[in-house]
């Protein structure tokens, strides 16, 4: 292993590059190194976007005026930065775990540009503008669209995808109503809000015809239809019978075969007759892991 003085004090900014594929579990190792950096605040404002298309390498190449070299390269990391008062500081460090890294595993790289690459946006994709900032979000397994919690909504928009050019934008924006009885017995919803804001988590049946959402004020989960053209509300769930236990659900996830569905607050609701089928303690973000023999052998995605 290289000794991290060593690979201070050898590192080289390397601006050409050998015609061979980078392995992904380096590529791996690369960004987990980017990730668990550590930031301001704890808030990690930083998306690693890894870019192994020939055609967007030199794309990308001919968009960085101070980096051509890309180009030639089997590989670039673009780095994109939320609007946070430290972002730079943190992405800047990260960035630089991930040369130290590619460095001690045999890798030359460099730093392309900073800033002011707002051109290479289109190229790698850009969707929306959302009305307000987004919060979850999922993706249909095609990537033709993608539904978001957004700030300030009870209520989801959803984006239309596109792939060439990549980018995409909103094409609905779905409101939702609480159920009457609901209403009358929270008639003021209280100022300081789970996460914030109204709704904080949403998710794709695996089977792709029905969006869940989380209402994290009134302690609800509504599932839509999305087989139309636009999401049709087809229920609304309780998480809590008096409103004194509410759970303040936040991120919701299905099961691998999509039968079950597990919003934060530790509800298991069965997605076909779209009832609570079981109580057990759960953690807001949790995952489907199959074990057969002591052995991992399937893990979900949702
Ligand atoms: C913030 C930052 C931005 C940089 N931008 C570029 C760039 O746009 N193009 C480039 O070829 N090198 C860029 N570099 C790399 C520097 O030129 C390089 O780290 C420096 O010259 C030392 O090189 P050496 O380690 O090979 O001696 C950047 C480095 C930093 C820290």
């Amino acid at each position: 292993m290289m000794d991290v003085f060593d690979g201070i004090r050898t590192l080289l900014a390397v601006r050409r590059y050998l015609d061979r594929p980078v392995p992904e579990g380096i590529i791996r190792k690369i960004v987990e190194a980017g990730r668990l950096t550590g930031s301001a605040m704890n808030l990690q404002p930083w998306h690693f976007i890894v870019v192994q298309e020939a055609a967007t390498l030199r794309r990308l190449g001919a968009l960085a005026r101070s980096g051509p070299y890309i180009a030639q390269a089997p590989l670039a990391i673009a780095v994109a930065v939320e609007r946070t008062g430290y972002a730079v500081s943190d992405a800047s460090r990260a960035i630089h775990s991930m040369l130290l890294v590619a460095w001690s595993e045999g890798i030359g790289s460099n730093w392309v540009g900073f800033g002011g690459l707002e051109k290479t946006n289109a190229l790698l994709g850009k969707i929306g503008p959302f009305s307000k900032g987004i919060r979850p979000f999922a993706v249909t397994d095609d990537e033709k669209f993608l539904y978001a919690s957004v700030d300030g909504l009870l209520g989801f928009e959803v984006a239309e995808v596109s792939r060439n050019p990549w980018g995409g934008k909103v094409v609905h924006r779905i409101e939702v109503r609480p159920p009457a009885e609901r209403l009358a017995e929270i008639p003021e919803p209280p100022k300081a809000k789970p996460h914030s804001t109204w709704s904080h988590g949403i998710n794709i049946r695996p089977d792709q015809k029905e969006v869940w959402m989380v209402d994290g004020v009134y302690g609800y989960v509504y599932a839509f239809d999305i087989t139309g053209r636009t999401p049709k509300q087809i229920a609304s769930v309780p998480l809590f019978a008096d409103p004194k236990q509410r759970p303040h659900p936040g991120w919701i996830t299905f099961g691998i075969d999509g039968r079950y569905v597990y919003p934060d607050g530790g509800v298991v609701i069965d997605t076909r007759t779209k009832q609570v089928v079981a109580r057990i303690p759960t953690s807001e973000k949790l995952i489907e892991v199959d074990f057969e023999r002591g052995k991992a052998v399937r893990v979900g995605h949702r």
